[in-house]
Parts: structure tokens; C-alpha cells; sequence
């Protein structure tokens, strides 16, 4: 397949308000010359997003959404379908929970199930739909996680649903006819975002990739389809080599680490 060409194309970049999305839109925006539909729930951050990228010479459509609620993840595809001619989509949106199972309440929990993985299915199959009925070159990226390959203690919730990502998308791309329609699985490692900005992550900082990188390899996955990508040399020798190690194991290293590093900021108050 070829890569992808963004340059007047339009391309929806859900989570743009923040972190990964946000700098993804940039770089679509400032060195692809795509047009963007920003969505998220912040107008605000969006706005100051479409102000900064207004001298590149690209459109900027703005569309608020919360994708907690399965109802607007169905009207953005609508909008996004109906007002623009889609050549691309990032559904990047997410929320993660950092700390003990037993003390997330079930709304927080629906909310994360909601966000990460019930409007991600509903986005994607009315956007696959679309491709498939019109024959048109597309693309669609999904933002998962290396917590999708391997069990995540403390973020069991998210580490579920990422990995409901990886499976689902990848077993879809199996089934497209369209074959200009490539989908992608992006799975960072830890990036330094709004997402780990908080105390419980303070010892695990060092380990985080800066966002531009991440954006940046991101990016380049999205534009050349790749099947699943993992950004960072580490991670991805890390990845092969964690293939070799029983899951019992590893989620007990990822445990020990992500324990210490809850107890530290609970110690801290
Ligand atoms: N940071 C990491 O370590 C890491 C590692 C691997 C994968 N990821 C994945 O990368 C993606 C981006 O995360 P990030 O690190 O950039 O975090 P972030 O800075 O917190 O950004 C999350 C984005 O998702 C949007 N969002 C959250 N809940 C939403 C909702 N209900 N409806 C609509 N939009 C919503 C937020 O916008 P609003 O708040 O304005 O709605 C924000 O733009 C996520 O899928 C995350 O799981 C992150």
C-alpha cells in the first residue's frame, strides 16, 4: 500500500486537546498541510489549538464530544462524515485509572469502558462501513498501549481495555475488502502527558517518552499503515524479548514496580 498523502486532506484527530492527540494534530497540521477536525470535550484547549495552527494554511473544524457517551461518538462520525470528505481518522481519546481494582467505583470504571473501547467500536465500524461502501483510500489509527500486549497491575481496567483494542482492530483489518483502507494499532509505552502528569506517576517520570517522539513515530505509523506499532528502539526490543517470558512473570515485575510507586505517593499524604 502507499503511504498516505495528507496534504488537503481531511483527517479527525479525537483527544486533540491534549498530550498525544494534540501534538499528533500539530505535526498533521504544520508539516502535512491536512485539514483538521479537533475533537475532545475542551473546547477551550481546542480552540487555542486551531488559533496556534491558523497561520499554516490548513481548515480547522472544531468538534466537541464527549466519547463517554456512545450517543455523541455516533454524531461525530455523522458530522465528520456528512460535512467533510474523510481521508483519515486518529482515535486516540483515552483515560486510564491508576491504583487499586477494588477501590474504582463502577461509574469511573463504564466511564474508562465507555471512552477507550465502546465509542472506539462505534467510530470504527461506522468509519470501516463508510470505506468499504465507497471504495475510497482511508486510513484509521487506533491509539492502544504496550499495556494492550502485556497485563498492567494497577491499571487493570485500562490495561483490559487497550488490549480489547489491539484484538479487535487487528482482527478487523482481516476482514476489509477496501484494500486502500489500512487500520493501525499504535502502542506507545509511557509518554509524559496530562494522562501520567499526576503524583502517582512522580516515580515512574523517568521512564516516560517525550510527547513530540511519540507523536512524531506516531505519526509516521499512521502515514506508512502499519499493522501495530510500538514507538521507541527500547520498546520494541523490550517487546520482542518479553515474548520470551511467561505473563505470570512479567505481571509480577509490573506489579512490584507500579505498587512501589502508589505506595510512595500514598506515603506522601
Ligand atoms: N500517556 C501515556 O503514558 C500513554 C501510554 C500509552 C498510550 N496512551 C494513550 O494515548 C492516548 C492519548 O493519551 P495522552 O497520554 O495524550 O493523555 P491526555 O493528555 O490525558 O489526553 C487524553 C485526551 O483524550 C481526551 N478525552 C478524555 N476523555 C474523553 C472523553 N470522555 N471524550 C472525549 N475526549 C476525551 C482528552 O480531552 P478532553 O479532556 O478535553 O475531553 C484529551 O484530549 C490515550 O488513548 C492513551 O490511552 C497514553
Amino acid at each position: 500500500m502507499k503511504p498516505l498523502q495528507f496534504r488537503n486532506k481531511w483527517v479527525l484527530v479525537t483527544g486533540a486537546s491534549s498530550g498525544l492527540g494534540r501534538e499528533m494534530a500539530r505535526l498533521l497540521a504544520l508539516e502535512h498541510k491536512a485539514n483538521l477536525i479537533l475533537s475532545a470535550r475542551r473546547r477551550d484547549k481546542l480552540e487555542e489549538l486551531k488559533a496556534e495552527l491558523s497561520g499554516s494554511g490548513v481548515e480547522i473544524n472544531i468538534k466537541v464530544a464527549d466519547l463517554s457517551i456512545p450517543a455523541e461518538a455516533d454524531r461525530l462520525m455523522e458530522e465528520c462524515l456528512s460535512e467533510q470528505s474523510l481521508y483519515g481518522a486518529i482515535l486516540n481519546a483515552g483515560v486510564t485509572y491508576f491504583g487499586r481494582q477494588t477501590e474504582l467505583d463502577w461509574q469511573k470504571f463504564e466511564n474508562i469502558l465507555h471512552t477507550n473501547v465502546i465509542s472506539v467500536v462505534r467510530m470504527t465500524n461506522r468509519l470501516v462501513s463508510h470505506f468499504e461502501q465507497t471504495g475510497e483510500e482511508g486510513a484509521l489509527m487506533v491509539v492502544a498501549s504496550m499495556a494492550a500486549f502485556y497485563p498492567v497491575p494497577y491499571q487493570a481496567a485500562y490495561s483490559g481495555t487497550k488490549g480489547f483494542i489491539l484484538n479487535f482492530i487487528t482482527a478487523l483489518s482481516h476482514e476489509l475488502q477496501n484494500k486502500k483502507l489500512s487500520l493501525t494499532v499504535y502502542a506507545p509505552a509511557g509518554i509524559a502527558t496530562e494522562m501520567t502528569g499526576g503524583e502517582k506517576f512522580d516515580s515512574l517520570k523517568g521512564w516516560l517518552m517525550p510527547v513530540d517522539q511519540a507523536a512524531r513515530e506516531g505519526l509516521s505509523a499512521f502515514r506508512t499503515r502499519k499493522y501495530t506499532y510500538i514507538p521507541g528502539i527500547l520498546n520494541r526490543l523490550g517487546s520482542v524479548f518479553m515474548r520470551f517470558l511467561p505473563a505470570k512473570f512479567l505481571a509480577g515485575r509490573m506489579g512490584k514496580v507500579y505498587r512501589e510507586a502508589l505506595l510512595r505517593s500514598e506515603t506522601r499524604h
